[in-house]
């Protein structure tokens, strides 16, 4: 409308051919300035997080109130308080300038999904919120059916019901484990690609599944800009500490501080696609920013085994672990020890022996069926979204140990001091 406005006034102006240069001038200036307000005024994009408690929940949520998003999020009611992972991000609701506020929810339950979108209004769902462990979804598999499934279904048909399919943009928390690790389905050039085809091998994955087609189909019924993110494992110190990589940095931080003998894992020769939760998060957004909806592959390009993560994240503690023995018999094993590197890191590792075996197979962590390798192509995401990760496997590693060896830390100081700490082994 400035513009209009402005516009009619300067050409009649200049019809009127009266101090042409002042009215150009006022003109210029008036233009800035309404476009200054313009730009201050621009409304404040608003976000809808499910899952907001998890890992990837808890540092998109960071992401977005720092791009100046109001950040609404979904959190479960729980019996003791489960926000540990953004009670940094939480303000007193008292205070002015609130830009991020909980709600209680749940996906299985439409009609408070339905309420909580049309209070928020969001410009941007991100459905984050899953049971999102794998073996686990073997012992509760109508749950995650439900949750992970239907609970995708729920949110797409709440922004509909709402006629928000206009205004709402929805990013669909898809996953890698949709291909199954079958190798014949990866690409010419070794990769699971948008292309590759699905072969989930879990009641994750087939729940997964159901939440990554509902999405695609509604795209293309209701012309909703839906968009599903195949991502690939990412991990941080945020992770959930029963998925492997956690379980990892967790002991091997425990036995340098003397805290525990040895770590129990599964299947050592799984390998995985890891990358850094924190430039994952950024491409969930990032695919919600382009102009038309589609899905992408968020992957590294690498793979690695359970084994040489655990090898990497011993090595960060000056400890060398060798593996031998096959199966269930396999072990790790201290082959050598960094004084030098353990002392700068404040570890005495002198009741450390060589030849202490510090990693055990329990077949308990087998899953009925496996998902034996995952490696993503990239190069999608690294092209049309322009998406750079920041965060390579060794720098993934490092800054999970030192975050966990601070914090095992704390467990040996309050032991040192006579007080109780708790293990939570799996
Ligand atoms: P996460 O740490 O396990 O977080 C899952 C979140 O979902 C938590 O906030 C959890 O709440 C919430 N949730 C669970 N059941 C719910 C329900 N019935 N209703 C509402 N919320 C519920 O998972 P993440 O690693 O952040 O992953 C985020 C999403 O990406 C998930 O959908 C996951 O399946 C998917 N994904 C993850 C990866 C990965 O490697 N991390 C890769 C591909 C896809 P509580 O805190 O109360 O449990
Ligand atoms: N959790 C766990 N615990 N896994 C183990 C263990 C163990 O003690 N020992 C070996 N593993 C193996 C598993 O068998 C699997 O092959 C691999 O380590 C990774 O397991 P998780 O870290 O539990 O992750 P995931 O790959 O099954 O699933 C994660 O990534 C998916 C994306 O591919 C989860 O975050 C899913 O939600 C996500 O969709």
């Amino acid at each position: 409308m400035w513009i209009n406005y402005t516009s009619y006034n300067s050409i009649k102006t200049l019809l009127l051919g009266r101090r042409s240069v002042i009215v150009f001038y006022n003109l210029f200036k008036y233009g800035v300035c309404v476009c200054i307000i313009n730009l201050t005024n621009k409304k404040m994009k608003v976000a809808l997080i499910t899952g907001v408690t998890g890992q990837d929940g808890a540092y998109l949520a960071e992401f977005l109130l720092k791009k100046g998003y109001f950040v609404h999020g979904i959190k479960r009611r729980s019996s003791s308080f489960n926000t540990d992972r953004i009670d940094h991000l939480y303000q007193d609701q008292h205070e002015k300038d609130v830009r991020f506020k909980l709600h209680y929810g749940d996906l299985t339950d439409s009609t408070n999904l339905i309420r909580i979108i049309q209070e928020t209004q969001p410009d941007e769902i991100y459905n984050l919120g899953a049971m999102s462990h794998v073996k686990v979804s073997f012992d509760s598999p109508e749950y995650v059916a439900n949750v992970d499934g239907i609970g995708t279904l729920r949110i797409l048909e709440a922004v509909r019901i709402l006629g928000l399919q206009k205004k709402t943009r929805i990013y669909q928390a898809s996953t890698s484990e949709l291909y199954g690790g079958l190798p014949e389905n990866k690409n010419a050039a070794g990769f699971y690609d948008e292309n590759s085809p699905f072969y989930p091998r879990s009641p994750y994955g087939v729940a997964k599944i159901y939440g990554f087609w509902i999405t695609k189909n509604y795209r293309e019924a209701y012309d909703m800009f839906a968009c599903n993110g195949i991502l690939f494992n990412h991990e941080s110190p945020l992770r959930g500490e029963t998925f492997v990589t956690r379980k990892i940095t967790r002991a091997a931080s425990k036995i340098g501080l003397g805290l525990q003998q040895c770590l129990y894992l599964g299947n050592l020769s799984a390998q995985r696609d890891w990358g850094h939760a924190k430039d994952y998060i950024e491409a969930m957004w990032l695919i919600l920013q382009q102009e038309k909806p589609e899905d992408y592959v968020i992957a590294t390009g690498v793979t690695t085994t359970v084994r040489d993560f655990v090898r990497m994240a011993f090595a960060e503690l000056g400890i060398i672990v060798e593996f031998s023995g096959k199966d269930e018999q396999e072990k790790g094993v201290i082959i050598d020890v960094d004084e030098e590197k353990a002392l700068a890191l404040g570890l005495n590792l002198a009741s450390l022996k060589l030849g202490e075996t510090v990693v055990r197979v329990d077949p308990k962590y087998f899953r009925p069926t496996e998902v034996d390798l995952l490696l993503g192509d990239p190069t999608k995401s690294k092209t049309k979204l322009g998406w750079t990760p920041k965060y390579d496997l060794q720098a993934l590693v490092e800054d999970m140990m030192r975050s966990d060896l601070n914090l095992m830390k704390k467990d040996e100081y309050l032991k040192q001091g006579n007080y109780q700490t708790l293990n939570y082994f799996e």
